[in-house]
């Protein structure tokens, strides 16, 4: 009989269990809603990045419904080939007012949009300096371009400055951070990295995923919350999070946008997306544009949830976002938080190694626009109650 030669995964899967950290997934059974029902129970929603409760919005499921009705279900078609519609185009045409930049191009996500750009414009010959939080698809997009990586301790700018003055002059390099960290909430030291960019010439690029539609005048970014428009080359928005829909994208200088469009690997090697999710995309920015106080909104419940835990006693790390992790250190005991949480009426997702480091599991919560003070407050004192029970208050 033949053995199995995936036999490895089994062991390394009940390595896991043995330590209390394999997961099954949750199940939504109902709208991405701030209080909603996963595995077939009644939750309070701390775990989505809808930030600003746009995933049903009544106006964003019309422009979806038209644009099916109108257009079909799908593109057929990577963008270079045929699948470029004019609604791709107009998006990208509004992303880059929105950004004040020169011209933005749409990937099928954020993943892809950092991912694709990080391999396209480096070659093994270049040198990426980055953050040691940085997210997933930047780390695996400086892999895929072969340049080489030098991680600095997170958000540790003289680190990165000693790094960047061991290096050539003439060396290319690019520095990256992201805006808002995924796990922890914080903001990537911007103004101080634009500073060393400048000084050291190098491309300075942001992550803006979790500040697309939170942070800056309309929800437009770091670089507007920090005013620095002119000085980050290359910018990374999601469409996934605030935006509702799916999809990120690159914002930047003509050459950057048009050199994309030829290189990209995302964007010329998979099928662009569907009518329906760039006219929702399009729907989201007239919202942002035109109702900014949907934004006041989440912050507002920001600020009270934040207090709320920080009354109650537990750690919560440095976050300045709607993100708050909710620090255990173990992560058996993060997993335990969560189950009991959610055996509460509360969904806030246990997080472990390898998301983060294996002492700083956590719960991570996200707070929405679309939240009530009761549904916070709900959650809140479940986890008073969790807490006191499992000792971490
Ligand atoms: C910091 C960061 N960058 C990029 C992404 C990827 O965005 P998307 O979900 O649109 O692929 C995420 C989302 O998980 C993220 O947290």
């Amino acid at each position: 009989m033949r053995t199995d030669p995936l036999a490895y995964l089994t062991t390394e899967l009940d390595a896991l269990r043995a330590q209390g950290l394999f997961r099954s997934l949750r199940v939504l059974d109902d709208r991405q809603e701030s209080t909603t029902k996963f595995d077939g129970r009644k939750v309070v929603n701390l775990s989505s990045n809808n930030y600003l409760g746009l995933t049903t919005h009544p106006r964003l499921i019309e422009r979806a419904i038209k644009a099916i009705e109108e257009f079909g279900v799908g593109s057929a078609s990577v963008r270079s080939i045929a699948g470029t519609m004019a609604l791709h185009l107009e998006l990208e045409r509004r992303l880059a007012v929105f950004k004040k930049t020169e011209a933005v191009v749409v990937f099928q996500s954020g993943f892809t949009a950092n991912a694709g750009t990080v391999s396209s414009i480096l070659t093994k010959d270049d040198v990426v300096i980055s953050d040691d939080l940085n997210h997933a698809s930047i780390i695996d997009g400086c892999r895929l371009s072969r340049a080489t990586i030098k991680v600095f301790p997170h958000k540790d700018v003289n680190a990165a400055h000693r790094v960047l003055q061991a290096l050539p002059a003439n060396q290319r390099k690019l520095l990256i951070t992201d805006g808002v960290f995924s796990m922890d909430g914080d903001l990537g030291p911007l103004p101080a990295l634009c500073g060393l960019a400048e000084e050291f010439g190098c491309i300075m690029m942001v992550d803006d995923a979790h500040a697309s539609g939170v942070f800056g005048k309309n929800g437009r970014g770091t670089v507007d919350h920090f005013d620095m428009h002119g000085r980050v080359d290359i910018q990374v928005g999601t469409l996934s999070k605030a935006f509702g829909a799916l999809g990120g994208y690159v914002a930047g200088s003509r050459a950057l946008i048009d050199f994309l469009y030829h290189r990209a690997r995302p964007f010329l090697f998979s099928t662009s997306h569907p009518p329906s999710v760039t006219a929702t995309c399009l729907g989201a920015l007239d919202i942002l544009e035109q109702e900014p106080e949907i934004i006041d909104r989440l912050w507002d419940n920001t600020r009270f949830f934040k207090a709320g835990l920080a009354d109650l006693g537990y750690r919560t790390g440095v976050s300045e976002s709607p993100i708050t992790p909710v620090i255990t250190g173990d992560g058996a005991l993060a997993m335990r938080l969560s189950d009991r949480l959610f055996a509460e009426g509360v969904f806030a997702q246990g997080i472990a190694f390898p998301t983060v480091a294996r002492d700083k599991a956590r719960v991570r919560t996200i707070v929405t626009a679309a939240h009530t003070k009761d549904e916070l407050q709900f959650a809140l004192d479940a986890f008073k109650k969790v807490g006191h029970e499992l000792g971490l208050i």
